[in-house]
């Protein structure tokens, strides 16, 4: 796995490494720059309808191609931000994050990292790859923390973060309220760097 990572003190400028996957293929994972923002979108948007496990449904997906442009430029020159993208075959399969929790000097040691994988890629170890990239940059950005929410009943994701080392701190009640009038709770997770 070669592991690029470009940095100026504490702030991620770029990353790039590749490993093989379980399956024989070869995963890329980058930082996504503009060019990408087409694919971005279509990726969020697909993976929205593949799961019930996202904040939003699919067709609440609204961004507009310069807005999303707008975001990963942002992403890109932002200090200890990164948006990570896994491309397999050179098709974006799926997108990763990690953004401060808080920009004051009380909060600057924590993160928020968030991922998702379209479907047709789940248990190749793509998710995992990507929450390992994103540790090791977290960690290379000197944050101390990093932290998650996950809906509960999400097996896939508690068991990928769990092995990953993330404990469950709390619970948010009532973390979304489905269409059809039901809710599910979040667990609040942590992982010390
Ligand atoms: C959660 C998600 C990112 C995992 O991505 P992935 O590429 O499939 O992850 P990996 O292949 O690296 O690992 C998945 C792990 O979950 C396990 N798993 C899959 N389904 C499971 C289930 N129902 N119960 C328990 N474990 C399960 C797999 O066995 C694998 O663990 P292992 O490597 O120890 O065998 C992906 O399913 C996804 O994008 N889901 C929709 C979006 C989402 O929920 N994002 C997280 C929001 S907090």
């Amino acid at each position: 796995m070669g592991v690029d990572m470009r940095r100026m003190g504490e702030i991620i400028v770029q990353y790039r490494s590749d490993m093989t996957l379980k399956t024989g293929e070869t995963l890329l994972l980058r930082s996504l720059n503009v060019q990408d923002a087409r694919e971005a979108i279509d990726v969020c948007v697909a993976t929205a309808g593949e799961t019930p496990f996202l904040m939003r449904y699919a067709d609440e997906w609204q961004v507009t191609l310069e807005k999303e442009r707008e975001i990963i430029a942002q992403n890109e020159t932002a200090p200890r931000a990164l948006m990570l993208g896994a491309f397999v075959a050179g098709r974006l399969v799926g997108i990763g994050s990690i953004a401060p929790a808080h920009n004051g000097d009380r909060g600057r040691h924590r993160a928020n990292v968030g991922v998702c994988v379209r479907k047709a890629h789940w248990g190749k170890g793509i998710g995992t790859a990507m929450m390992r990239a994103l540790i090791d940059a977290a960690t290379r950005a000197s944050f101390e923390q990093l932290e998650l929410e996950v809906i509960d009943g999400n097996e896939a994701a508690i068991h990928l973060y769990r092995r990953l080392g993330f404990v469950q701190f709390g619970r948010r009640p009532r973390m979304v309220k489905y269409r059809d009038g039901t809710y599910a709770d979040a667990l609040l997770m942590a992982l010390t760097l």
